[in-house]
């Protein structure tokens, strides 16, 4: 039987294998990393799927603003393990993400993905078309989900970041592979 609980501090290796595994190291240059790196995860918004002690599913949300004063959550990344698939474990991840979003009175949830998926939860690109990443992105896969009746569509500007700064981890405690370090900036013209 799979159940979905909050994240603990120990689940951290096996979720971070999880996500090699579903996203490759490509998972480190996307945009959407840009708005999470350096920061902590909203409170009692990191999700895990375990079936008999093992972590089989991922989902984490994030405080970025949409534009200046459009406070939002991005969602990601969402993963399932290969072998279980198919079984609803990333529906029910989603629907427990969103709703303890709106518990806690957030507005507006957006992410980066495929619409033929995230559409089923109500997520669109319909809402985001004003809305830019710091980094390159496919526009059609800029969604968002409007988490309250009053919440707008009129969001416009850059996302960024304003989640809690996570602690600082001293360089020698942490090996980062070079295949998953960030890629060089290319020098301004
Ligand atoms: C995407 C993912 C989280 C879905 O998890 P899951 O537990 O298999 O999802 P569910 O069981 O809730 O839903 C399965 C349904 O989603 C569909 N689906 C899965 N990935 C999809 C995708 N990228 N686009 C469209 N539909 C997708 C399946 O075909 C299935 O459809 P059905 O209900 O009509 O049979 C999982 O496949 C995963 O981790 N993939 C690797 C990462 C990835 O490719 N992400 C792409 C989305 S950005």
């Amino acid at each position: 039987m799979v159940t979905i609980r909050e994240e603990k501090i120990a689940d951290a290796a096996a979720r971070e294998a999880l996500l090699d595994a579903a996203y490759g190291a490509s998972r480190f240059t996307k945009a959407s990393e840009r708005l999470r790196e350096g920061r902590l995860p909203a409170d009692s918004l990191s999700l895990v799927a375990v079936e008999r002690g093992r972590i089989v599913g991922t989902v984490r949300l994030w405080h970025v603003t949409a534009g200046p004063e459009h406070p939002a959550l991005l969602l990601g990344p969402l993963a399932v393990d290969a072998g279980h698939r198919n079984q609803g474990i990333g529906s029910a991840l989603m629907e427990r993400a969103i709703d303890a979003a709106r518990a806690g009175g957030e507005r507006e949830m957006l992410l980066v993905g495929d619409a033929p998926y995230y559409g089923r939860f109500g997520f669109s690109a319909e809402r985001t078309g004003k809305l830019a990443m710091p980094g390159p992105f496919e526009p059609s896969r800029l969604l968002g989900l409007g988490l309250v009746p009053e919440a707008t569509e009129d969001a416009e500007g850059l996302i960024s970041p304003t989640g809690a700064a996570a602690a600082p981890v001293a360089a020698a405690a942490v090996h980062v592979p070079r295949s998953h370090r960030r890629p060089a900036l290319p020098r301004a013209a």
